[in-house]
């Protein structure tokens, strides 16, 4: 088979800054070892997040002109809303600004003390949503996704049986939605399969719960259902979204992921009470219906986006080079989370650094030192964005220790990747040297955010 190409040809171009060395451990040090404060122009390769960061097309710029800018009934939002309901079958269609204000509206209505939400794993933003209204998150991971090491097919999927006992345990009048994340972003970007979507709406239906997906990375999610379950090898990418979504009441999404926007979001959903109650949430915080906090040119922006990620070869080609990354690392005796996902590679940073305590947070050092060594900005996914405190004020940690290079869609070539792959492998060699970290000041809600940190 030839190499799989990156499907474009690139029209601009936008400058990296070198730094050196020396120049990055002062920067990391001054950012109180947290690469949210590092500033983008100090970075050579910023795979932070693949939120936003995007290149769009000559379509989508073309798009962006021709953005309506009425306050009401634009001509942009019937062309999103077309473009929404073509992949997800909802007839009841809200923008807002970005996915966590979809979730905001959502959990502000359905949340409260007392309800708990179960999912297969919550992002950290969805999580906080909930949690802000005063309910409770439940992660229900199956068995292999607790194991980056041993692939498996689907290792995002829920665990049935533990979502049937959880139902039973705190009872379905408490549980006011079940949401599935597709991909699994802070389960690894693994994605989930066609029958546990199934499996969870039959569940859903027994206990009358509604079912809602978290769909920021669907078109990913649909690109591994036709690669590795039976019977979709056939089908478009649009007909597995299709069905995908027909199990669903309702979606939230983050149109800055699979939708190629820098900006963007909305809610879909079936039951017309809960969007009267989404869309006077949304006239009070994100603006009125038919921008949701956007303005037309974005909502042009992402109806044509939403179209654009369906193309095969483009996602033959994106799950292809997080692949290939991840088969560089292992290779290399790197330990990482397998299979490859579909946005990122997850390295495992409790096996990397096993010489430093999860209350050390190793996740969050190799952080660090991947930006010290090559200018490389990653995250922690870990026990600093998801640990808690007990009631001595000792840490609980994460499940995982993972740090997190998230790829952005059409911006970095195969000699980046290569780059990336490199700096990795050196610091692994390296790998004794690098130290532990103590939290010196945080805030109690995503605080992996904002928090300083020096070393311990
Ligand atoms: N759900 C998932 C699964 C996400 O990955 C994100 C964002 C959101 C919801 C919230 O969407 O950023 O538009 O408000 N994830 C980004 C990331 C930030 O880096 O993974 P948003």
């Amino acid at each position: 088979m030839k190499t799989i190409i990156e499907p474009f040809k690139i029209k601009t171009v936008e400058a990296i800054y070198f730094t050196t060395k020396e120049e990055r451990r002062s920067i990391l040090e001054k950012a109180f070892y947290n690469p949210f404060r590092i500033h983008a122009k100090d970075v050579l390769i910023d795979l932070l997040t693949d939120s936003g960061t995007s290149a769009m097309s000559s379509n989508q710029w073309a798009g962006i002109m021709q953005g309506d800018e009425s306050y009401a009934g634009s001509p942009s939002f019937f062309r999103f809303e077309e473009s929404v309901r073509s992949i997800t079958g909802m007839p009841l269609i809200i923008p807002t600004h970005q996915g966590r204000a979809a979730e905001k509206i959502i959990f502000t209505i359905l949340g409260g003390k007392g309800k708990y939400f179960l999912s297969n794993t919550l992002f950290d933003t969805t999580r906080a949503n909930i949690e802000f209204s005063g309910a409770e998150g439940v992660d229900l991971i199956c068995e292999e996704g607790k194991h980056p090491s041993i692939p498996a097919p689907f290792k995002g999927n829920m665990d049935i049986e533990a979502l049937q006992q959880t139902i039973t345990k705190i009872g379905a009048e408490n549980i006011p939605m079940v949401i599935i994340t597709i991909t699994n972003n802070s389960g690894g970007g693994q994605p989930v399969s066609m029958q546990n979507i199934k499996d969870v709406r039959n569940v859903c239906t027994e206990y009358q719960i509604p079912f809602f997906i978290d769909a920021c990375r669907f078109a990913e999610n649909a690109y591994f259902i036709k690669l590795r379950e039976e019977g979709y090898s056939n089908k478009s990418i649009l007909e597995i979204a299709n069905e995908m979504f027909s199990y669903a009441d309702g979606c939230t999404m983050s149109a800055k992921k699979d939708a190629f926007a820098n900006i963007g979001g909305f809610l879909a959903m079936r039951d017309l009470d809960l969007a009267v109650q989404c869309r006077n949430l949304l006239i009070v915080t994100e603006g009125f219906t038919t921008y949701g906090g956007l303005a037309g040119r974005d909502l042009e922006a992402i109806a044509i986006g939403l179209q654009e990620i369906m193309d095969e070869h483009y996602l033959q080609y994106r799950i292809r080079s997080i692949e290939y990354l991840t088969n560089k690392l292992i290779e290399a005796g790197v330990p990482v989370m397998q299979p490859a996902g579909g946005h990122a590679v997850y390295i495992d940073a409790k096996d990397f650094l096993p010489h430093i305590p999860v209350d050390q947070y190793p996740g969050q050092a190799l952080v660090g030192a991947l930006y010290e060594h090559g200018g490389v900005r990653g995250v922690e996914i870990g026990s600093l964005m998801f640990g808690k405190y007990d009631a001595e004020g000792k840490l609980i940690p994460a499940q995982l220790e993972l740090v997190r290079l998230a790829i952005p869609r059409r911006v970095y070539t195969q000699s980046h990747i290569d780059y990336v792959a490199e700096v990795i492998i050196e610091v692994f060699e390296k790998r004794d040297a690098i130290k532990g970290l103590a939290i010196i000041e945080e805030t109690p809600l995503l605080r992996h955010f904002t928090a300083k940190l020096k070393t311990a």
